[in-house]
């Protein structure tokens, strides 16, 4: 295994922004090509038109909530209005029935979306030069943007089969210190990460909260996916896991709902955490840098979402079993028209089968990067986005990020032949 060092944004994350950019030509310039680049949510499940219409089961409720007629609480939602938002009641009922999170509202920031969260988060706790945020790698596009944005280095470190990722974990934090660096959190995608569509089992959950709690590390676990498992039973979350107070819950309902709500939360754990603050104080911190940074989350948005959590008596389950259903008919689609496209080559081909999520990751017998990705693009019809892109260091560069979840099966089954073809003559060039 090899272990990079704590990479800038100076260093390799001009390239990395430039990615989105690559991707973004690429997808315009190939508008008819069938994407598996895009880990976008299914917009046929988007109800817009009925969602706002129950907009005044939310008034009502934050009037009730708040002892005030329903023309003040409508006034009130349409103003500026508290930072830490107006649903975390709501919030903190859904994360119980449905994560099986226990919490307060007091203990819930509502953001916009979880890349605000994310990006609080960061900002707040790597304040001194020194300071620098653990991750696997490849990791998620989201939190390396935030990291290079702010000059923060990110110490990365690889999960595979032949190390444990605590102790993975534990030697990329001693890497760190002996160049002078103090690790102050750790980002993790524990369910059906993005991009590789992998789980953390329990026992890699409580070592990593172990070694984080003993290092004084502050644990961000951005869990996006975690509702949408196709099969198998779920992995508690490591917020639920966690005795030392030393993770924050990150969610979100850019999947659950839609994107375009911008509605995302931190869960900031009670008690002492990593570093000596306390969580209110951690609370405090976050609520006080997003009032200057987008002053409160919409209400509006809020109230839709709000409203939708009161119409499903809190929990979205029910409402998410239909997309659930549509993302595991896509997953199946993917993994048979996998298996079907590379039958003759099972000795060097390789891909994971994912129990949930949006991604799935192919292994390829040679490099697939930004060149192989545009002849796929331009020759064969078909998007996708190489692993490397993801990753902060080396790792990577053989495989493929997969996205089944804003497709249909049809088009899958094409786009994977399209792939195969791809692949095909790629080592039958190699061969001859
Ligand atoms: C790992 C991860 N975190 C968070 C998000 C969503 O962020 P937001 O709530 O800002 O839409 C995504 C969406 O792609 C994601 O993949």
């Amino acid at each position: 295994m090899t272990i990079p060092s704590a990479r800038t944004g100076s260093t390799i994350g001009s390239s990395r922004l430039d990615v989105m950019n690559f991707l973004n030509e690429v997808a315009q310039n190939y508008p008819s090509a069938i994407s598996f680049a895009s880990g976008r949510p299914a917009e046929q499940f988007f109800n817009l038109e009925a969602w706002i219409n129950r907009l005044p089961l939310f008034v009502e409720h934050f009037a009730t909530q708040n002892g005030l007629g329903l023309e003040t609480a409508r006034n009130l939602i349409g103003q500026y209005g508290r930072t830490n938002g107006i649903m975390c009641d709501l919030i903190a009922r859904q994360l119980a029935l449905d994560e099986g999170i226990l919490c307060k509202p007091a203990q819930i920031v509502v953001t916009a979306g979880c890349q605000e969260a994310m990006n609080l988060c960061v900002t707040r706790l790597c304040r001194h030069p020194d300071d620098i945020i653990l991750s696997r790698s490849p990791a998620y596009i989201g939190i390396t943007g935030i990291a290079d944005l702010n000059g923060i280095p990110i110490a990365p470190f690889v999960v595979d089969d032949s190390t444990p990722p605590a102790e993975a974990l534990e030697q990329a934090i001693r890497n760190a210190r002996y160049e002078g660096k103090r690790p102050r959190l750790l980002y993790l995608v524990p369910d059906f990460d993005n991009p590789t569509g992998t789980v953390l089992s329990r026992d890699a959950r409580l070592q990593m909260i172990e070694v984080c709690a003993r290092n004084g590390i502050v644990i961000l676990e951005d869990n996006p996916y975690g509702m949408f498992r196709y099969n198998g039973k779920s992995v508690p979350t490591m917020f639920s896991l966690d005795t030392k107070t030393c993770v924050v819950y990150l969610g979100t309902y850019s999947k659950t709902i839609c994107p375009g709500l911008r509605v995302g939360f931190a869960v900031v754990p009670e008690g002492e955490m990593p570093g000596g603050q306390s969580g209110a104080g951690m609370l405090d911190a976050l609520s006080q840098a997003k009032s200057f940074v987008t002053v409160n989350t919409s209400q509006i948005g809020q109230a839709i979402a709000g409203a939708i959590l009161l119409s499903q008596a809190c929990s979205l389950r029910d409402l998410i079993a239909p997309v659930i259903q549509h993302y595991r008919t896509n997953r199946n689609a993917m993994l048979d028209s996998l298996a079907y496209a590379f039958s003759a080559y099972e000795d060097v081909v390789s891909w994971n089968q994912p129990d949930g999520g949006f991604f799935l990751t192919l292994r390829l017998p040679f490099e697939f990067g930004r060149e192989e990705a545009e002849i796929c693009a331009s020759e064969y019809g078909v998007l996708t986005m190489p692993l490397s892109f993801f990753a902060l260091g080396e790792d990577g560069r053989n495989q493929v990020r997969l996205a089944f979840s804003n497709s249909q099966p049809e088009r899958i089954r094409t786009g994977i032949e399209r792939l195969g073809m791809f692949v095909t003559a790629r080592l039958h060039g190699r061969r001859e």
